[in-house]
């Protein structure tokens, strides 16, 4: 009996090693009292790669009112942010060959929704903005302004953003304060230009981030650096830049 369990196990299994269901969470503004998940069968072998491969193709030949943002496929432009059985991550970075047979897809959580899987980041945007992300230095230049190797490498792990927004939608405190709180997303880039040596503003800059919220509603919960899809580390950023305000 055993022995025939075990078989039979092995041919289902076998047998379906590359069907997975992707079920994708969905809503849209002109119903707004109903949410479901539609299901999607989909076989790795007739589909590129990745989640977001699978999304398209789900679009393309299943249902195309899916909504998703996306663009350069290869992790760089920080459009396809979502949430990927129960992480925060890049689609298309996140292989369809996850051990689980069903693939349940949110959009990133706590953040209104404007349909499906596309959040509303004009709050996340704003806060960009705040935070004025671009060099500011008042001594005219002819050429680039340089800097040292040394200085340079202070931007490594910091420039690499893309501002996807997964380390700010896995913060609880960005999650309960977000109209105050700036986020992590938004705070290691303001320590990148903090950490730029051509940059002449940091007073100014850390002045920006001062008082009880912007920057001190972060609690060292760390999943935003557990989360990040490019291995950055915004909780560090943030430590920095409470340790600057401190000596300042
Ligand atoms: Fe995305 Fe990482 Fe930048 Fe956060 S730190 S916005 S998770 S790339
Ligand atoms: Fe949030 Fe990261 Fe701080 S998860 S509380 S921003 S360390
Ligand atoms: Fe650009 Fe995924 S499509 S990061």
């Amino acid at each position: 009996m055993q022995l025939f369990k075990k078989i039979s196990f092995q041919l289902v299994s076998n047998n379906n090693l590359d069907l997975k269901f992707l079920r994708i969470y969905r809503w849209t503004p002109s119903n707004p009292t109903i949410t479901h998940f539609s299901t999607h069968p989909i076989h790795t072998k007739n589909c590129g790669p990745m989640v977001l491969d699978a999304l398209i193709k789900i679009k393309d030949e299943q249902d195309s009112s899916i909504a998703f943002r996306r663009s350069c496929r290869e992790g760089i432009c920080g459009s396809c942010s979502m949430n990927i059985n129960g992480t925060n991550t890049l689609a298309c970075l996140q292989p369809l060959n996850i051990n689980t047979r069903t693939i349940t897809i949110y959009p990133l959580p706590h953040m209104y929704i404007i349909k499906d899987l596309v959040p509303d980041l004009s709050n996340f945007y704003a806060q960009y903005k705040y935070i004025k992300p671009w060099l500011i230095n008042n001594t005219p230049s002819k050429t680039e302004y340089l800097q040292s190797e040394k200085d340079r490498s202070e931007l490594n792990g910091i420039y690499e953003c893309i501002l996807c927004a997964c380390c700010s939608a896995s913060c609880p405190s960005y999650w309960w304060n977000h109209d105050k709180y700036l986020g992590p997303a938004i705070l290691l880039q303001a320590y990148r230009w903090l950490a730029d040596s051509r940059d002449i503003k940091t007073q100014d800059r850390l002045a920006l981030l001062g008082g009880k919220s912007k920057l001190f509603k972060c609690h060292t919960i760390m999943n935003c650096s557990r989360t990040c899809p490019k291995s950055l580390n915004p909780g560090k950023a943030i430590a920095s830049i409470k340790h600057s305000i401190s000596n300042s």
